[in-house]
């Protein structure tokens, strides 16, 4: 079976990782790379840390606007089809470059594999939501990490192709944990100590764009009596441009898997507006503050690990004050890290 797998941003480069793998061991992939983030700490040091082996074509494509960047992709995607011919194309989670790979596919009759499918934020206007539900209406192989994927699907009339996979984020967390633990020393380069600073992320369009959200954001962190350390994505570093942060807040340049892993395991608490951070601080057992007024991952909140807080300053200052979660979670609702085997045995089955 030749497969060719469409990724472009940063949590495909991380999902991808552990499928390739798998999938190598019998199949052939051809990778391509749309470049829809092309920074060294955003694309390269991926590949490198995870082993993603190099992509075959990479497609250059770079920032835009939406449909920009969509159509430049959506065009190159479709030439390298046609030149490579594969049997399938498998694409990842909700970004630009999972539409491109999904609609030239199913334009020229090539089978739609889709990890990841079924999330729903049940926001119609969201971009990420709007990838995800054309991919999942276009796809024949429909993978989902959790139940209420599956649920998400059938709601639309999707039950053909669709099975429950777990997530392979949980394959690739469990897996690198005990070498990220052994090999990273981010909190001794950063200067702090366990479980005595906050890790926050922000990345969404919806805060991003919006000056009063993340000035709302940014103010919430100041009245924090805690460091936070703030990986700063490109979008938000532009966005920042100009407003001062506050004395308690950290910002760094974005990290590497194995970094991040263990800052998120060792802090007190995670703000993020990143649907796969939420789930990472879930896997290693951190509370986690979501900085949206809904999830993706609603069972990290049902779980008790997650609270939806948005950009409420009251609601954020008194969940670091007071807020412990009970219990260990349970990462089971995200399956039993074998997600990337059985999806790969799926595929096979497909063709
Ligand atoms: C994209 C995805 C989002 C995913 C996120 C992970 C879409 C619609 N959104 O958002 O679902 O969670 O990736 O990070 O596909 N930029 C750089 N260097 C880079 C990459 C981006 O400077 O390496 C800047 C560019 O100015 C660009 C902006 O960041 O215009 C936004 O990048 P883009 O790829 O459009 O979306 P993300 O915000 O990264």
């Amino acid at each position: 079976m030749r497969v060719v797998t469409v990724v472009g941003a940063r949590p495909q480069f991380v999902k991808a990782s552990v499928v390739s793998r798998a999938l190598r061991v019998r199949h052939e992939e051809v990778l391509v790379h749309t470049g829809q983030h092309y920074d060294a700490t955003m694309s390269d040091l991926f590949f490198r840390e995870l082993d993603l082996p190099q992509p075959d074509r990479h497609l250059g494509v770079g920032s835009g606007s939406h449909g920009e960047q969509t159509g430049r992709m959506l065009a190159a995607v479709e030439r390298t089809l046609l030149e490579t011919k594969p049997d399938l194309v498998l694409v990842y989670g909700d970004t630009n470059s999972t539409l491109a790979g999904a609609l030239a596919a199913a334009k020229l009759g090539v089978s739609v594999a889709h990890v990841e499918a079924g999330c729903r934020s049940h926001e119609p206007t969201m971009a990420e939501e709007i990838n995800r539900v054309v991919t999942d209406h276009v796809a024949a192989l429909l993978f989902c990490p959790t139940p209420s994927a599956v649920e998400n699907l059938a709601r639309e009339g999707i039950t053909r192709g669709v099975s429950h996979t777990g997530d392979v984020m949980l394959d690739l967390c469990r897996e690198r944990l005990p070498e990220a633990e052994r090999r990273s020393s981010v909190l001794t380069t950063l200067g702090v100590d366990a479980g005595r600073y906050l890790v926050a992320t922000i990345h969404r369009a919806g805060n991003t764009d919006d000056r009063a959200r993340l000035t709302a954001l940014v103010a919430a962190f100041g009245r924090l009596d805690t460091r936070v350390i703030f990986p700063v994505h490109p979008r938000t570093r532009a966005a920042l441009a100009g407003m001062p942060l506050p004395a308690n807040v950290c910002p760094i340049e974005p990290l590497g898997y194995l970094d991040m892993l263990v800052l998120v395991r060792r802090a007190r608490m995670v703000l993020t507006d990143s649907g796969g951070v939420q789930k990472e601080a879930f896997f290693v057992g951190t509370p986690c503050l979501t900085l949206r007024d809904r999830t993706e991952w609603p069972e990290t909140v049902e779980a008790g690990w997650n609270r939806i807080v948005d950009v409420d300053g009251d609601a954020i200052a008194a969940a670091v004050a007071t807020w412990t979660p009970s219990g260990a979670p349970s990462s089971d609702i995200f399956g039993d890290g074998r997600a990337a085997e059985k999806i790969v045995t799926l595929l096979a089955e497909a063709w």
